[in-house]
């Protein structure tokens, strides 16, 4: 028998304050700021690398600092060579987030620093995953379609790189402005569930890549990342905007998940998606694709009114990123090639002022009993 009091209890940690960060806060009433700074002010003008920069490091780089930061992510995104074979032996067929984080477990076998847990070391190593992170999406997805890798292009930027990758040429300007906002946007976002994982990894002081690797897993499901990927099955689905209220009522009179809604903490809106919405419309005008924007409106409006549930960023990622040409199976490592640099940042976080992450569980099982009738 339990002579201990009850400790307080809230099902799936919700409302819980698991620890402090200097990274990032979110605010329920839809804001988000990286170490004080507005995303909505950042995201339009800002380069990934500089936000990069600034989750890890605290404050805005000067231009030759973000120039160096650059020409260092750039220069880290080739993979060894036994990583590309590996990429290669997984079975056909593979998705890409496996492909992701089977690569970024072994590509910690082959960082010298590993386990050097220290400040310096681990900045070294959140710019090496934050550069190899992007290339195991890219070239895992060409290896599983039977496409050679290209070679990197040091002059461009991780977004610039993105396209370049995947494409074969060098994008537009304006194409590598909207990934920089979108991955600004995916950077980080305090305590969420695959930044949570990566902070318990890393709280045993276990090394980054490890936290990184759970970090990965964690994304995958739908319910966390995944659910960009799933919103756009959900588009396809629908296909027009006038079967968007319709369809929504069928699946919630069947009580399903709709992707791409609700929010553990946004509650009156995901401070994310206005930005967002606003790319997708800009998109569906220069792509002639202007049937998405207006389905994910029409399911917004309906889920309002029916479950008074607001959308979330991936709603309207899923249709960005098909317009800029990405397949749905990019979706969660797009996301993914940003949130490393977050990931990244709170490990740093975590290792500068390590405590062990160890809560108790509310035992629910059966009353002591002999063994065996002893
Ligand atoms: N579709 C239908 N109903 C939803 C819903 C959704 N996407 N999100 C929440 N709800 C319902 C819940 O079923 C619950 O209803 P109930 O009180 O009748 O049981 C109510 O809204 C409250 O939701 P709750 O389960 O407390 O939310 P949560 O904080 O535990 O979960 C999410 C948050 C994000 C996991 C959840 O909203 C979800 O599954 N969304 C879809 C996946 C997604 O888009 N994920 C990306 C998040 S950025």
């Amino acid at each position: 028998m339990t002579t201990e009091a009850k400790p307080a209890y809230s099902p799936g940690l919700a409302g819980v304050i698991a620890g402090e960060t200097q990274i990032c806060s979110v605010d329920p009433n839809a804001g988000l700021t990286y170490r004080g700074y507005d995303i909505h002010e950042m995201a339009e003008q800002a380069s990934f690398e500089e936000v990069a920069y600034l989750l890890l490091n605290g404050e805005l780089p000067s231009v030759e600092q973000l120039a160096k930061f650059t020409r260092q992510i750039a220069s880290e995104r080739e993979l060894p060579a036994a990583v590309v074979k590996m990429l290669r032996l997984l079975p056909r067929g593979t998705h890409p987030m496996d492909m992701l984080r089977t690569g970024v477990s072994m590509l910690g076998t082959f960082d010298k620093e590993l386990n050097d847990n220290s400040h310096e070391a681990n900045i070294r190593k959140a710019i090496r995953l934050i550069a190899r992170v992007s290339t195991l999406a890219t070239d895992g997805w060409l290896i599983s379609q039977g496409e050679e890798p290209l070679e990197e292009k040091l002059d461009l930027t991780q977004a610039g790189n993105f396209f370049y990758k995947l494409r074969g040429e060098i994008p537009q300007t304006w194409q590598i402005r909207m990934l920089d906002t979108i991955f600004i946007l995916y950077a980080d976002h305090e305590f969420n569930a695959s930044t949570f994982a990566a902070r318990v990894t890393a709280s045993t002081l276990a090394d980054m890549y490890a936290a990184v690797t759970s970090a990965c897993a964690t994304l995958k499901g739908p319910l966390h990342g995944g659910a960009n990927e799933e919103s756009m099955r959900m588009l396809d689905d629908i296909k027009t905007p006038d079967r968007a209220e319709g369809w929504l009522k069928e699946q919630l009179a069947k009580k399903a998940k709709i992707m791409g809604f609700g929010h553990r903490v946004y509650k009156k809106g995901d401070s994310r998606v206005p930005i967002m919405r606003e790319i997708g419309r800009d998109l569906g005008e220069r792509t002639g694709k202007e049937q998405w924007i207006p389905i994910c409106e029409k399911l917004e409006e309906t889920m309002e009114r029916e479950k008074q549930l607001c959308a979330n960023v991936d709603l309207y990622a899923a249709p960005v990123f098909t317009m800029l040409g990405f397949p749905p199976q990019l979706n969660t490592p797009l996301f993914a090639t940003s949130r490393v640099a977050g990931w990244c940042a709170h490990v740093v976080e975590q290792h500068d002022h390590n405590r062990l992450i160890r809560p108790r569980s509310l035992y629910t099982g059966p009353e002591m009993r002999p063994y065996r009738g002893a």
